[in-house]
């Protein structure tokens, strides 16, 4: 779909369908009275008739209006003035976007972006509305036969313009719907490789994809096999991996458009393809879900998508570490101990919290290779972090209170929430082994606390970073679908970096 801004009177519109919002009570906002006037109060008639009552998430088409251009009006009902917010301002484009779907609309003209929320300019109008509507849009057809795929009845819409009040608007209902764009770009490509199955998306599959991407915006992409694992003594890595029939895979990519030399900004993704928990094998009931155990990795490709699109000015690598972790003769067993790349040795007392080991392997990695300003991982790491917060916001811990401050900002500002949990030292006790340097879960208070121990062991190897770690394993993915986060949170953060260069 194509998106326009521009400013003009809903009345005036030849187009197929325009849309205005209606507060409860029936109480029309500036563009739906001025329908209201050109149509002889047409609308006043069909609230009072009890058809639009302007509840949130209501809506209505209207054909052959008097007095319009437009050959239809959808009423969108936006809920108590008084309540009205920023999750009712995307509330609203969703209940749009999913009305236009199903009409024979191919244009339309929304003034729901006039609407004002506290403390949002139009810049973020026109960006949340826009976003909202690619994610209404977004459906994963690809893997069914084509017979159904020829059935598929996709929406007639191809041009939707977000109206802003005043022609001085435009500018930055421009920059909104660009910043829109490349994140819905990102987001898209994220949601794909996360619900693409586990037998498609391997870490083969995703290395692959990270080298088109790069081909296709002109940034560099490295594969390491594990062979160079092996060299460069990726023990953790590799015991994770050696379980699987599908060769591990560590994606390096390189978008280096900032000044020469300048320290990059390092993301890090878990790319594990499949997760079955390996000898520590995972119950059957939802293992499917265990498809979407490399949305971290993906989140780092389509946040690269993102960036390109963007052409931000900064340095950023992005390093996804993609592996299976399957049981087999060859899998690691609870008990054994392996050496990371940092020289650490670990007792992998479950072998299903996996992620910790090949991210760690990946964390030293990076801080060798890059010594970057910041280090930023992102992980389906815990089931805990889901109890802990459930789907509206991705657990964040960090050594750095300005970095965890300013992730915390770019996903408020964007809608994709992070919330903050302790990286306490007291924490750091629990993880201690028998044996060996660490243990790969808690040996004291097992059950106790599962988000921070996780983000406890990765602190062991990531001291000498200014690092945060995202804790996805409840945001990634909603029910059987990818969500594509963290990919806008990252954006904005990157945004925000590149417009106040030397903040961390
Ligand atoms: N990928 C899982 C975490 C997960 C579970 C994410 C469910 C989303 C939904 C991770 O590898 C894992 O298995 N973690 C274990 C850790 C435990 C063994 C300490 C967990 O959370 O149960
Ligand atoms: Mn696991
Ligand atoms: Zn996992």
């Amino acid at each position: 779909m194509e998106y326009f801004v521009k400013s003009g009177n809903p009345e005036k519109q030849r187009v197929a369908c325009v849309i205005v919002g209606v507060f409860d009570r029936r109480n029309p906002t500036e563009s739906a009275e001025t329908i209201d006037k050109a149509s002889d109060g047409l609308l006043g008639s069909i609230m009072r008739r009890g058809d639009m009552d302007g509840k949130l998430g209501r809506s209505l088409i209207l054909h052959n209006v008097s007095g319009v251009f437009c050959d239809r009006v959808l009423l969108v009902g936006l809920g108590k003035e008084r309540d009205f917010d920023e999750a009712a301002y995307r509330k609203v484009h969703q209940t749009a976007a999913r009305a236009l779907r199903n009409t024979g609309a191919i244009d339309a003209v929304s003034y729901l972006s006039h609407l004002p929320v506290k403390g949002r300019d139009y810049q973020w109008n026109v960006l949340q509305a826009a976003l909202a509507t690619e994610a209404e849009f977004y459906r994963f057809d690809e893997m069914r036969g084509d017979k159904a795929r020829e059935e598929i009845v996709s929406p007639k819409l191809e041009r939707l313009t977000f109206d802003v009040p005043r022609r001085s608007d435009l500018p930055a209902g421009e920059k909104g719907l660009q910043e829109a764009q490349a994140i819905a770009r990102g987001v898209s490509l994220t949601k794909r490789l996360a619900n693409l199955p586990g037998n498609v998306c391997t870490p083969t599959f995703l290395a692959q994809s990270a080298l088109d991407l790069g081909k296709k915006y002109g940034f560099a992409v490295k594969i390491l096999e594990e062979s160079d694992m092996a060299i460069l003594g990726m023990g953790a890595l590799l015991s994770v991996s050696r379980g699987s029939r599908e060769p591990a895979k560590l994606i390096v990519m390189e978008y280096l458009k900032g000044t020469p030399g300048d320290a990059p900004i390092a993301l890090v993704g878990k790319g594990l393809t499949f997760d079955a928990g390996g000898i520590s094998i995972k119950p059957s009931a939802k293992m499917d879900e265990m498809k979407f155990d490399m949305c971290g990795g993906a989140s780092v490709i389509g946040t690269f998508a993102a960036l390109a699109e963007l052409q931000l000015p900064i340095n950023v690598v992005g390093v996804v570490v993609s592996s299976e972790n399957m049981p087999d003769g060859a899998a690691s067993k609870p008990g054994d101990i392996v050496t990371s790349m940092a020289g650490i040795t670990i007792e992998v007392l479950n072998t299903d919290a996996e992620g910790r080991l090949i991210l760690c392997d990946a964390l030293t990695y990076t801080e060798r290779t890059y010594d970057p300003r910041v280090c930023i991982d992102m992980a389906t790491l815990t089931g805990a972090c889901v109890v802990a917060l459930g789907a509206h916001a991705s657990g964040l811990f960090s050594n750095q209170s300005g970095l965890a401050r300013q992730l915390l900002t770019a996903g408020d500002q964007i809608g994709d929430r992070a919330w903050e949990l302790p990286l306490w030292n007291d924490y750091d006790s629990q993880i201690k082994s028998e044996f060996a340097d660490v243990a790969n879960i808690a040996t004291v208070g097992a059950g106790e606390a599962g988000a921070i121990i996780g983000a406890t062991f990765l602190h062991r190897f990531t001291k000498k970073m200014k690092w945060a770690h995202l804790d996805i394993a409840g945001t990634a993915w909603h029910g059987k679908a990818a969500t594509g986060r963290p990919v806008p949170l990252l954006t904005q953060y990157l945004i925000n970096v590149a417009a106040k260069r030397g903040d961390d």
